[in-house]
């Protein structure tokens, strides 16, 4: 491995790290000799509401009475709703309920602040470190509604990617570049957003979407790993305050 790309020893905080995506981000930091610690509300190393500013500070008193310190952040909890396979009840922004409005702001933004504010403070403490906000191809794009749209289901009653999911990963971005300036020249702050990952969604989704992306597919859940690594490494060291998308080409058709 190239020298600026290893992360040896390196204690980097994953938040969500039961997710998905979490896992991949700690497979990643660790295949560079990095020591991943999952923080998740279901578990993982340390399990913790990022919502509740208590639960962070108890997590950053735990990771540096066994660690000593923290070298990289990622904030990569969210409410993800997979609107394309009908999981989760969904709501137009004509009756979307405020408490789901709160809820997805509370993880994905104030979740975020939290991190940036406990583990970010003790890293300028450090007088280095590394941060890494997951936000999200929809960061840069409005969702294309017509990709959710049903058979057989009233215009008005159509399922839709909900408004929070755009407000939090476009806040993430602003996020981002506020604390690349304000805790800067410690810590460098980006945000990597990625594009939807193919995960058993109905065929019909899948096809659509292809359509609407360059490389004609949908992610596999590996191809952000090498990101993470740079991002969190001295490879990008002279990064800080960017969103570097990946997302099949889909934001520049
Ligand atoms: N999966 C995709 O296609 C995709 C695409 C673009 C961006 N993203 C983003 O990547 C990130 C990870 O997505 P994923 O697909 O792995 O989602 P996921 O739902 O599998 O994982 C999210 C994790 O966050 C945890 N979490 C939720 N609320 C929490 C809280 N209050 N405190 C602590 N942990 C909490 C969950 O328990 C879960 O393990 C998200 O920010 C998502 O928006 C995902």
């Amino acid at each position: 491995m190239l020298p600026y790309f290893d992360l040896t020893g390196r204690i980097a905080i994953v938040t969500g790290g039961a997710g998905l995506l979490g896992k991949h981000h700690c497979k990643a930091i660790a295949s560079a000799g990095g020591i991943p610690i999952t923080v998740d509300i279901q578990g993982g190393d340390m399990q913790a509401d990022i919502t509740d500013r208590s639960a962070v500070e108890r997590v950053c008193e735990d990771v540096l009475n066994q660690h000593g310190r923290i070298d990289i952040l990622i904030n990569n909890a969210a409410n993800n709703p997979k609107v394309e396979d009908g999981s989760k009840a969904l709501s137009r922004v004509e009756n979307f309920p405020i408490d789901q409005w709160n809820d997805d702001m509370n993880v994905g933004l104030l979740g975020a602040f939290h991190c940036c504010q406990i583990f970010g403070g003790q890293m300028m403490q450090q007088k280095s470190g590394v941060i890494l906000n997951i936000a999200s191809d929809l960061s840069v794009i409005a969702p294309d509604q017509r990709l959710y749209k049903q058979d057989g289901i009233k215009d008005a009653e159509q399922p839709v990617k909900p408004i929070t999911y755009s407000v939090v990963k476009t806040g993430l971005i602003g996020l981002t570049r506020y604390f690349a300036t304000y805790y800067a020249p410690h810590i460098r702050v980006n945000a990597l957003s990625p594009g939807g990952i193919e995960a058993s969604q109905p065929k019909a989704f899948l096809d659509q979407i292809a359509s609407r992306i360059p490389l004609e597919r949908m992610a596999n859940e590996s191809e952000y790993e090498g990101a993470v690594v740079f991002l969190c490494s001295d490879a990008s060291s002279y990064m800080t305050g960017q969103n570097l998308v990946i997302d099949g080409g889909r934001s520049c058709w």
